[in-house]
C-alpha cells in the first residue's frame, strides 16, 4: 500500500481522527497536556511502560509517550489480541469498570483489554502487546506521512 499524507493542522487538541493506511485503521490524536500527564499515572499500571517488547514499537516511539513528538499520538486501532476494534474513552467515568486513575484510553469490547492513551496495554489484560504504532514521519509541523 502507498504512504497517506496527513495534514494534521485542524486537529484540535483532545481530538481524534481516523484516517486509512494499507487497510487498517490508523488514529491520530492531538493529546492534551492532561492527557500527557495521565500517562505518569498509567505508567504504573501498564504491563510495559517503556514498550521493550519487539514488533509493535518502532525505535522512535520507545517512550513515555510511544510517539515521535509528545502531543501527536498514532497508533494502528487494531487489538494486539484477536484484532477488535477498540474504542475511544477520553472522559474519566466514562466506562465504569475501568481501573482507578483512568484518564481515557481505550476499550476492546471482545475481551475487555484496555489501553492508555499511549496505546499501553494495562496489567492482566489478553492482549500481548500495546498497541502498533506504524511507521510515520513529520514532513511539516501540520504534515505527517504514515508508510
Ligand atoms: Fe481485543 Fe481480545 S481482541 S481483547
Amino acid at each position: 500500500g502507498a504512504p497517506v499524507e496527513v495534514d494534521i493542522s485542524t486537529l484540535q487538541p483532545g481530538e481524534m481522527r481516523t484516517v486509512e493506511w494499507r487497510g487498517k485503521p490508523v488514529w491520530l490524536i492531538r493529546r492534551t497536556k492532561e492527557q500527557l500527564d495521565s500517562l505518569k499515572v498509567t505508567n504504573n499500571e501498564v504491563a510495559d511502560p517503556a514498550s521493550n517488547r519487539p514488533g509493535y514499537t518502532p525505535k522512535y516511539a520507545q517512550n513515555q509517550w510511544r510517539s515521535r513528538k509528545e502531543e501527536l499520538f498514532v497508533a494502528v486501532g487494531i487489538c494486539t489480541h484477536l484484532g477488535c476494534s477498540p474504542s475511544p474513552y477520553f472522559k474519566p467515568g466514562a466506562q465504569p469498570s475501568l481501573p482507578d486513575n483512568w484518564e481515557g484510553g481505550f476499550l476492546c469490547p471482545c475481551h475487555g483489554s484496555t489501553f492508555d492513551l499511549a496505546g499501553r496495554v494495562f496489567k492482566n489484560k489478553p492482549a500481548p502487546d500495546n498497541l502498533e504504532v506504524p511507521p510515520y514521519q513529520y514532513l511539516s509541523d501540520t504534515k505527517i506521512i504514515i508508510g
